[in-house]
């Protein structure tokens, strides 16, 4: 696996990136996101703004296995990880940390303090969806299970934090989760 600058790949390379999405995203559990191929490709067209950062996961036979974008907020202090996806057949092999890693790396190699990501339960997915979070917020965050692999999870693998939720963000009882991680040491800040 290798991992290549998507914003510059050939447009079939961008096309297979953005078919990937389009299967994912595009079931009940992620309410039908990018429900045709040519919103994926917006979707790309978009990620390829040279603000932003946009990579792909390239296997030996030269298809693209999963993909990864970033986009600048607070003057590129932070920057929200959107989108990721692997695809099915090639998960729990370690391709979506390898993405991740690479990413933060292009970030840090930037000045980003920050990294952020908001990461939808529009399915039951996790103890926070399907529920009124109010007033107690905190105590439902501190108190959150996986039922059915939310991704959540895969983030805290690699260091990141929930840092809050907008409850109904998707309609009552789906919420966006917040998870963020520090890019680099506080160290080196002052
Ligand atoms: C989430 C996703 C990107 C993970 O990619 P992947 O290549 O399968 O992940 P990795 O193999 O690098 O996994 C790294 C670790 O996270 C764990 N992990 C991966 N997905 C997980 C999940 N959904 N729930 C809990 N743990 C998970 C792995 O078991 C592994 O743990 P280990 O280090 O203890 O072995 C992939 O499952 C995917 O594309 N899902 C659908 C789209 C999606 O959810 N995108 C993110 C939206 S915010």
């Amino acid at each position: 696996m290798r991992i290549i600058d998507l914003q510059t790949a050939d447009a079939d390379l961008q096309t297979q990136a953005a078919q990937l999405l389009h299967d994912e995203f595009n079931q009940a559990k992620w309410d039908y996101s990018w429900p045709t191929l040519d919103e994926a490709q917006d979707e790309i067209r978009e990620m390829c703004d040279p603000e932003r950062l946009c990579y792909a996961a390239i296997d030996a036979d030269g298809r693209v296995i999963g993909w990864i974008g970033a986009i600048p907020q607070y003057n590129g202090n932070v920057w929200e990880l959107h989108p990721l996806v692997v695809a099915p057949k090639v998960r729990g092999q370690g391709i979506g940390r390898a993405l991740v890693h690479y990413l933060e790396d292009q970030v840090r190699g930037r000045g980003g303090i920050t990294m952020i990501l908001g990461s939808d339960d529009q399915d039951q997915m996790t103890s926070l969806g399907g529920v009124d979070l109010y007033p107690n917020v905190w105590e439902h965050i501190a108190n959150i299970r996986n039922l059915k692999g939310h991704p959540y999870e895969f983030y805290q693998k690699l260091g990141y934090v929930i840092v809050g939720v907008y409850p109904d963000a998707n309609g009552l009882g789906k919420p966006d989760i917040f998870l963020a991680k520090r890019m680099s040491s506080i160290d080196k800040e002052g």
